[in-house]
């Protein structure tokens, strides 16, 4: 270990001593500015309590504000990441006998989407550092069915957009990006969810834009949006307009204007105060990354993890930080050393403990309850758990995360929290001691 770190002196508290935290080093995360509650009070007044498209004020102002955000011509509010990325993809029609290659480190959200579209997910390896998914696995995968990738920029990091892009046009592929855990990170310099042809972004109350529960989706042309909007929202009628009324919807798809519809549409006290929650992103990302600098700088030299680098022009939304555990100078197991920082009362975890692709629900002789898939994958004949994926394995047997939603910055608060791992790097040698005695 660096001779510049502070001794912290002290007995872990995994082996009895007192922990470095006694209540978790949490600060109050979503905060909502007085706008905001004036939004959600002046509608439970006065309503209407019912929005269905941009004939909605309330709806109409958040849409703005995301296509102006991302620099993008579309954006529809949903009522969940989920729904965002089955929008996506029902805007794209993508559906059945159609592969969509997507990553086995993520949420089963960016998993789940597809395979409610009817399509078969198609795993790609990632970068074992980031976690990311990487370009060259994808074209590995590419098959004459394969219609879409879906690119989770996980862990807050701007996935490698330039190339999966290029890769993509060259064949004729569309790309939707899950922004959802990165909202205004960029790449080259862009934001994220304006590289893709669509784009899903979770609201819900932990993500970078937490505005209640939510989602929204964003789209790069009129016919994305608008068939995602006649499935996915309501038609409306005279007195609350929906979808078809907007400017620009096209003709050709008003004989199929009805209800058949999945009801994706957002709560409209979530749509009056995500406008706000979108204005102080930026404010508030410049705060994590501040704090994750000096988590970073506490924690140089130490040698029991190790934070991934990003290129130039790439700039994270570190609402959740992932790390990697180096077992060969630990000389204990992961999961040892993650219980001792948890015991200093810092919540390290792992957030992917089984990758995606090994999901026992996507086996297609599952005995799990059947649901709208599994028929689909029995018929396909595929198994979307048959692949190897050496660095996701590396990626999972190493990652460590911290949530990371520190809004404020408050170096006192990043110094302790590096002072639980210091502490558990200087009592190494007691912890192999009791690895190799148990
Ligand atoms: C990467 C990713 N995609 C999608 C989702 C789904 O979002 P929601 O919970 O709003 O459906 C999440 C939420 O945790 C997520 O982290």
């Amino acid at each position: 270990m660096s001779t510049t770190h502070t001794s912290t002196g002290g007995q872990l508290a995994l082996r009895g001593g007192t922990p470095i935290f006694t209540s978790p080093p949490a600060q109050q995360y979503p905060v909502f500015t007085q706008q905001a509650r004036d939004r959600v009070l002046d509608l439970l007044d006065h309503g209407p309590m019912l929005g269905l498209s941009k004939a909605s004020k309330v709806v109409a102002a958040a849409e703005e504000a995301l296509a102006r955000f991302h620099d993008v011509p579309w954006a529809l509010c949903l009522n969940s990441g989920h729904a965002s990325l089955h929008a996506s993809l029902i805007g794209l029609e993508v559906a059945q006998g159609d592969e969509v290659i997507n990553s086995p480190i993520s949420w089963g959200a960016s998993v789940s989407c597809i395979l409610h579209a009817g399509a078969i997910p198609v795993f790609a390896d990632v970068d074992p550092i980031t976690g990311l998914l990487d370009p060259q696995s994808i074209l590995e995968r590419i098959t004459p069915r394969t219609r879409a990738i879906l690119v989770p920029h996980i862990f807050g990091q701007p996935a490698n957009m330039t190339e999966i892009c290029r890769i993509a046009a060259d064949r004729g592929l569309a790309v939707v990006e899950d922004g959802s855990q990165a909202h205004g990170a960029r790449h080259a310099g862009r934001r994220v969810g304006s590289f893709g042809d669509a784009a899903g972004f979770s609201c819900n109350g932990v993500k970078p834009v937490a505005a209640g529960e939510g989602g929204f989706m964003l789209a790069r042309s009129d016919e994305t949006y608008f068939r995602a909007c006649i499935s996915c929202q309501h038609a409306g009628g005279t007195d609350f307009p929906g979808r078809a009324s907007e400017q620009g919807f096209p003709e050709e798809l008003r004989p199929y204007v009805d209800s058949l519809i999945y009801s994706y549409r957002m709560s409209v006290l979530t749509a009056a105060v995500l406008p706000e929650q979108l204005g102080k992103l930026d404010q508030e990302n410049d705060a994590r990354n501040a704090n994750y600098a000096v988590l970073k700088r506490e924690l140089d030299g130490i040698g029991s993890v190790s934070f991934p680098t990003y290129p130039d022009g790439d700039e994270c939304t570190i609402h959740m930080a992932t790390m990697n555990f180096v077992e060969e100078h630990a000389g204990i197991d992961k999961a040892t050393y993650i219980a001792a920082l948890e015991a200093e009362g810092v919540p390290a975890f792992s957030y992917v403990r089984t990758p995606l692709h090994r999901l026992e629900r996507l086996n297609p002789e599952t005995k799990a309850p059947r649901v709208a898939w599994t028929d689909n994958l029995r018929r396909a004949g595929v198994d979307p758990r048959d692949v190897e994926l050496p660095n996701c394995d590396r990626k999972v047997a190493t990652s460590i995360e911290l949530y990371f939603n520190y809004t404020t910055v408050d170096e006192d608060l990043m110094k302790r929290i590096a002072s639980a791992f210091v502490k558990v790097e200087e009592n190494l040698d007691e912890l192999r001691a009791a690895s190799t005695k148990a």
